[in-house]
């Protein structure tokens, strides 16, 4: 078969390389794709990276159309909210992720509110507004503590947590009156603020069926000890010692199928992956929000992990034959530490040397995904904020982590930043 992947990241790059793995792909495109996915090999000619950025989907629909790839794989939210699987289905091109109605859950925070509501997935209280001062008056009844989210894409950006009444209506009215984030901030939710611990969980769907993963942790804050301002990710781990085996299938009952009995209701046909962001509170797991693809860095390290061939699941979630397949997972653990451009996620320098990821790489349980890169000549340069995602797999998740971090240790670049806590909360009580 022949595939096109879609999108331009770490999480891009693990799918390429885990895809690259499968018997049945004989050649691979990606757009547009990056340095350390121009690498991987596919019956030993390298990956096509295609100069056609990810949300421009007339350019795609082109190259498809020309180039005819069995099957297209989705990696980031924007152009599954654009509709690009909608697009591609209407000229009979085979593409894996949600459509335009069904990636909803990521696209429109409102959608996904009343939705939980109505099929009973536990939540935060949060409600639906368009008015600044019924949104305000529903802020004062926390006391402020409240989560102001715009319903709409914004780059990451769009989640206020507020302790105190001038906090919240601030946020509220620059989204609501100030349109900070323009039409994504037409309408907003506000949710009363849980406290717990936050993990991600994903789920293959084929619109009947879905398999759980195990759960992963991301650290979004920049720095140690969650200090800092909010990032893409800067590392995951997998699996996490929070949710025990009757956990699990807790959040598989009240959460993943109660969803998919929501989306039969609605009639939407949902055929992808369901990646929704949790709390452990003290009433029990919560979703905070739904997220319509495969995280990153969460991808880097389920992929390290996962046993079975991912072309298959991805063609059993089209098929609609999941019920037949089996997620098999390595025992064991893996950790990504991402290393980022020095000043990330503010503003920060491009075009600095890297060396050391063919040392790092010297360990056969590393792998060096690579987010933001280019080449410069020979050179692999910097290119992004988030720059490496240096993977590491061992028996256990101490030995795991002592693997990327002697890795990421291998690797320097001016100015790298990366976080020296990735999984210390899950070792810490294991
Ligand atoms: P979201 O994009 O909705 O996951 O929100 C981004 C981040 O804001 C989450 O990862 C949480 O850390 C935080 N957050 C969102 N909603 C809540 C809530 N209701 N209570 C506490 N924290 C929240
Ligand atoms: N792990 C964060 C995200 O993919 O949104």
């Amino acid at each position: 078969m022949k595939v096109l992947v879609i999108g331009s990241g770490g999480r891009e790059h693990a799918i390429v390389w885990k895809l690259a793995q499968s018997p049945h792909i004989t050649k691979m495109w990606c757009a547009p794709g990056n340095t350390g996915i121009g690498k991987e090999l596919v019956k030993g000619s390298p990956v096509e990276c295609v100069n056609i950025g990810a949300e421009d989907l007339e350019k795609l629909l082109q190259f498809a159309r020309e180039q005819k790839p069995d099957l297209t794989v989705v990696g980031p939210d924007n152009p599954l909210a654009m509709g690009i699987v909608d697009l591609f289905q209407q000229h009979n091109l085979l593409i894996w992720g949600p459509n335009k109605k069904a990636a909803q859950f990521e696209s429109s925070k409102a959608f996904s509110q009343q939705f939980m509501e109505k099929y009973g997935i536990p939540s935060p209280k949060g409600a639906v507004f368009t008015d600044f001062q019924l949104a305000s008056r529903y802020a004062a009844s926390f006391g402020g503590r409240c989560a102001i989210k715009a319903d709409g894409l914004a780059l990451g950006k769009g989640v206020i947590v507020s302790k105190d009444m001038e906090v919240a209506d601030k946020a509220i009215e620059d989204m609501l009156v100030k349109r900070a984030f323009g039409k994504a901030g037409e309408k907003i939710v506000v949710q009363e603020l849980l406290n717990g611990i936050e993990i991600s969980l994903h789920a293959l769907c084929d619109g009947k069926t879905a398999l759980l993963f195990p759960t992963s942790q991301d650290h979004k804050p920049a720095y140690d000890n969650d200090k800092g301002p909010n990032t893409g990710g800067m590392g995951t781990y997998c699996p996490t010692p929070f949710l025990d085996k009757a956990g699990l299938l807790e959040a598989k009952r009240t959460i993943i199928d109660r969803w998919l009995r929501g989306c039969n209701e609605e009639r939407i046909d949902y055929r992808g992956i369901i990646y929704p962001g949790v709390m452990l509170t003290k009433d029990g797991i919560k979703v905070l929000e739904f997220n319509a693809r495969f995280g990153d860095p969460e991808t880097q390290v389920y992929l390290y992990l996962l046993e079975n061939d991912l072309l298959e699941l991805l063609m059993a979630c089209l098929d609609g034959t999941l019920n037949k397949h089996q997620l098999k997972w390595k025992s064991g653990a893996a950790v990504c530490v991402i290393m980022a451009s020095g000043g990330y996620p503010g503003s920060y320098q491009k075009g600095k040397v890297i060396s050391g990821i063919t040392e790092a790489e010297m360990d056969i349980n590393v792998k060096v995904f690579n987010a933001g890169t280019a080449l410069n000549g020979d050179k692999f340069i910097t290119n992004g904020g988030r720059v490496l995602g240096v993977t590491a797999y061992a028996e256990t998740l101490q030995k795991a982590c002592d693997a990327a971090y002697a890795a990421v240790d291998k690797i320097k670049f001016e100015g790298a930043h990366f976080r020296r806590d990735i999984a210390a909360k899950a070792l810490k009580i294991l």
